[in-house]
């Protein structure tokens, strides 16, 4: 599904941020990719998200060439991904239920198939009541939460979503988890950037971890396994 080879990346010539690093996440996968504050996981998912541009190396996703590809080919690809932001993105002018209906529209969904995942959507994130809302007027975490729900609404190929629990409180963010592994149970290929190191000793995933701009794989945190709570249930429009 990606494959990255002898990949470096630099924002200042001469200084790269990522070291000649190689990776495959396979079709279906689930990781999570951690590091200490700098250690270039943004960097990272700005080139799986085909935002950034690698110095060296190759880069493959769902079998294309992307290093050798054109710019305007891009956002074919890029449908496929649901990407969730550290600074969210979220369109400002739009409020709270069009942002999350967003990408389905785009790929030309009716009104009719839209509203009842978006809705129920906007139930399991808890921002039901804040559905008519602008962006402006929500907590940080709200926002988070709404670019998360904009981000697997599609139930995309490959979910890449940079710290998605940052602004939310423990409990939180382990539900949100839950979504996550839902969405990978039904085909996404999955990558949760992520410092915090507790969360992922939650989960039985392996894990790639950056340092000095290199990348190490782990096989996961825990022998313990974190079965799927009552929390984890959806219901079925969502995903
Ligand atoms: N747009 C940019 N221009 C120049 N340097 C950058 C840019 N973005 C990130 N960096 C630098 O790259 C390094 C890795 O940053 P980043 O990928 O954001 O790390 P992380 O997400 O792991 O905290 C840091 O030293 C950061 O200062
Ligand atoms: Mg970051």
């Amino acid at each position: 599904m990606i494959t990255l080879e002898h990949i470096s990346m630099e924002y200042t010539a001469g200084q790269p941020i990522l070291k000649d690093i190689s990776l495959s996440l396979e079709r279906g996968s689930f990781h999570f990719l951690t590091g200490a504050s700098g250690a270039g996981k943004s960097t990272l998912l700005s080139l799986l998200s085909l935002q950034g541009k690698a110095t060296h190396g190759k880069f493959h996703m769902f079998g294309e060439n992307v290093t050798q590809m054109k710019r305007e080919e891009l956002p074919r690809l890029r449908r496929r991904i649901g990407i969730v932001l550290q600074d969210y993105r979220l369109l400002e002018h739009l409020t709270v239920l069009e942002n999350v209906s967003l990408p389905l529209k785009v790929m030309g969904e009716s009104d009719e198939k839209i509203m009842p995942k978006a809705l129920e959507l906007l139930e399991w994130i808890g921002l039901s009541e804040h559905q008519n809302a602008k962006p402006a007027t929500l907590s940080g975490g709200q926002k988070q939460r709404t670019a998360i729900a904009r981000a697997v609404i599609t139930k995309p190929d490959i979910l890449l979503a940079d710290e998605p629990t940052g602004n939310l409180d423990s409990e939180l963010a382990q539900r949100f988890m839950y979504l996550f592994e839902a969405l990978n149970q039904t085909g996404t290929t999955v990558l949760i950037a992520s410092h915090d190191e507790h969360l992922i000793s939650l989960f039985n995933y392996p894990i790639l971890r950056l340092k000095n701009g290199f990348l190490t794989k782990q096989l996961s945190s825990v022998d313990n396994f974190s079965p799927l709570g009552d929390e984890s249930v959806l219901k079925n429009n969502m995903l």
